[in-house]
C-alpha cells in the first residue's frame, strides 16, 4: 500500500495538436509541500486544472486516497477533501467578506438552510468563520463586499476560503501573484500554517526562489508538459537539468 494521498498515473493532456501536460505520474503524501516550478506554459496550471477537475485528461488518471477522481466533477472532488485555492469567479461578489467565510464554513460542516437550527450550532458556525476571519487578516474588511476588496485582500480571500474548506489536499497556484510586498507574507505565512499540519498534502505552483526554499520539502519541476526532475530542493535546484532550463529561460528573457 502507497501512504500517497494524491497519484497522477501518466496524466496526460492534449489541446489539438499541443500536448500541454505529458505523461506525468508523480505521488503527493501528507506532510509534505510539494512545490512545482517551471517555465511559463511548461503545464503546471494544466496539471493542476487536471487534478481539481477544471479539465478532463487525454490519457491517464488521478487518484485520492486510493480511489480514482479521473472522472468526477471539482465539486465532487472538493467534498472529498481536494482544496483548489477558489479564483474569484467562485466568490459571492456583492456579499462581505465574512458572509462569503460563513457560507465556506457551511458548506464544509454540511449545515443546511433550514429555520430550526440550534442556536448553538449557528453560534459553531460563527465562531468558525471568524477565526478564519482573523487568521488571513481580513478582520478589517469584514464588512465589505467581496467585489470591492483591493486585489491583494481578495486572493487573501481565496485563502481564507479554502481554508474554511478545510481540505486534506491544499493547492495554490500562484497564491502571491500580482500582490504588493505588503500582502504577499500574510499569504506566505498561512501556508506555512498549513504546512504544520502533518495530516495534510500541500501543493504550491510558485517560481519566487526565495518562497520556494523557505516552504518547500520537495520539488518537482515541468518543462514542456514532461516531469524532468522531482527531489529534495537542494538537488533539484542544483541538478544540471534544471539550471539548464531556467538559465535558457534567462537568456531567452535577456
Ligand atoms: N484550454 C486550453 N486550450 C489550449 N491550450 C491550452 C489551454 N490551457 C493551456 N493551454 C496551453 O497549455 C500549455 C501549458 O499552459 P499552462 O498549464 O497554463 O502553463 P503554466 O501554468 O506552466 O504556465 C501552454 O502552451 C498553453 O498555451
Ligand atoms: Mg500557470
Amino acid at each position: 500500500m502507497s501512504d500517497a494521498s494524491l497519484i497522477t498515473r501518466d496524466l496526460t493532456i492534449r489541446f489539438g495538436g499541443h500536448v500541454a501536460v505529458n505523461g506525468v505520474s508523480c505521488e503527493f503524501r501528507p506532510g509534505e509541500l510539494t512545490v512545482i516550478v517551471g517555465p511559463n506554459g511548461a503545464g503546471k496550471t494544466t496539471y493542476f486544472n487536471m487534478i481539481s477537475g477544471q479539465l478532463t485528461p487525454t490519457a491517464g488518471r488521478v487518484e485520492k486516497d486510493g480511489t480514482d477522481i479521473t472522472r468526477l466533477a471539482p465539486s465532487a472532488r472538493a467534498r472529498m477533501g481536494l482544496g483548489r485555492a477558489f479564483q474569484l469567479t467562485n466568490l459571492f461578489p456583492r456579499l462581505t467578506v465574512l458572509e462569503n467565510i460563513r457560507l465556506a464554513v457551511q458548506a464544509q460542516t454540511g449545515e443546511g438552510w433550514g429555520f430550526f437550527r440550534p442556536v448553538s450550532r449557528l453560534t459553531a458556525l460563527e465562531d468558525k468563520a471568524r477565526h478564519y476571519l482573523e487568521a488571513t487578516r481580513l478582520a478589517k474588511v469584514a464588512d465589505q463586499p467581496a467585489a470591492e476588496l483591493p486585489h491583494g485582500d481578495q486572493r487573501k480571500l481565496e485563502v481564507a476560503l479554502l481554508m474554511a474548506m478545510e481540505p486534506d489536499i491544499y493547492m495554490f497556484d500562484e497564491p502571491t501573484a500580482g500582490m504588493s510586498l505588503d500582502h504577499a507574507p500574510d499569504v506566505l505565512n498561512l501556508i506555512a500554517e498549513i504546512k504544520k499540519d502533518k495530516t495534510k498534502t500541500v501543493l504550491l505552483v510558485e517560481h519566487k526562489m526565495d518562497v520556494v526554499r523557505a516552504l518547500a520539502d520537495r520539488i518537482i519541476v515541468l518543462h514542456n508538459g514532461e516531469l524532468i526532475a522531482d527531489g529534495d530542493p537542494g538537488e533539484v535546484m542544483s541538478s544540471r537539468v534544471v539550471r539548464e532550463v531556467y538559465l535558457g529561460q534567462a537568456e531567452g528573457a535577456a
